[in-house]
């Protein structure tokens, strides 16, 4: 089973690609942490895009699709993926259409996950991750003592790109780049919308139903 797990920053598209990836035995493939390791291990892409990251536009195309070909070719993918933040333009969906259609594979679901503009800032004011694990909480909702991972113990930290001027200009790029691939897989009849506003359990049960079908 292959599934794009797509939707606006914060909308919760790494919390529940992770509890999908458990149940279903899938890779998770998320291009932002792809991006940050690149950019932790200050290698030669890491340090073409930090600045990019940082004021919340998009890497290029051509980078995007060549990790998304490596990765999804690597023996890792072979049991099925879930797809967090790819593609994120309409040349990036015609590019993994050809990958797949090379692979023998094909897309399964294009889970759309929604949820208003507020309460995604909220959630993105008041989120950190785990350095260690890349456990995601919510401060609000999630118990958190002295910025200390509740799975592993270890470090949490704020993105770089979680502050309030970036936050606006990724929705931003969202509506004007990311927003146009929703009609791409509509008019493929592969896009289920999933209310993403409910607890993180709830969310969650309403994705395991569109798969379980
Ligand atoms: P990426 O890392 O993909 O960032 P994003 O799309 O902006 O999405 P986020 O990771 O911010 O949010 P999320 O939907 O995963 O939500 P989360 O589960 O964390 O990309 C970062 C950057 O990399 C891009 O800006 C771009 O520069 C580059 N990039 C990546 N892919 C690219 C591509 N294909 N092409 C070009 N450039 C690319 O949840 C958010 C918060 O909400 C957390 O605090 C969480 O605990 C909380 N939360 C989650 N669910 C709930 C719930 N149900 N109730 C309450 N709180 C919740
Ligand atoms: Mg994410």
């Amino acid at each position: 089973m292959n599934i794009i797990l797509f939707g606006p920053p914060g909308v919760g598209k790494g919390t529940q690609a992770k509890l999908i990836a458990d149940k279903y035995n899938l890779k998770h493939i998320s291009t932002g942490d792809i991006l940050r390791a690149e950019i932790q291990k200050n290698t030669e892409l890491g340090n073409k895009i930090k600045s990019i990251l940082e004021a919340g536009k998009l890497v290029s195309d051509d980078i995007m699709i060549e990790i998304i070909r490596k990765t999804i070719s690597s023996d890792e993918s072979k049991n099925g993926i879930i797809l967090d933040g790819f593609p994120r333009t309409v040349p990036q969906a015609i590019a993994l259409n050809k990958l797949f259609q090379e692979l023998n594979g094909k897309i399964n679901f294009v889970i759309y996950l929604e949820v208003d503009e507020e309460q995604i800032i909220k959630r993105l004011e008041n989120r950190f991750s785990c350095e260690n694990c890349g456990k995601i909480v919510n401060t609000l909702i999630d118990k958190v003592v002295d910025m200390i991972c509740p799975s592993c113990g270890g470090r949490l930290i704020k993105r770089d790109d979680d502050q309030p001027a970036t936050i606006l200009n990724r929705m931003k790029v969202y509506r004007d780049s990311t927003e146009p691939v929703k009609n791409y897989y509509q008019q493929q009849n592969l896009l289920f919308f999933v209310d993403g506003s409910g607890s993180v359990n709830e969310v969650f049960e309403q994705i395991d139903k569109i798969l379980g079908t």
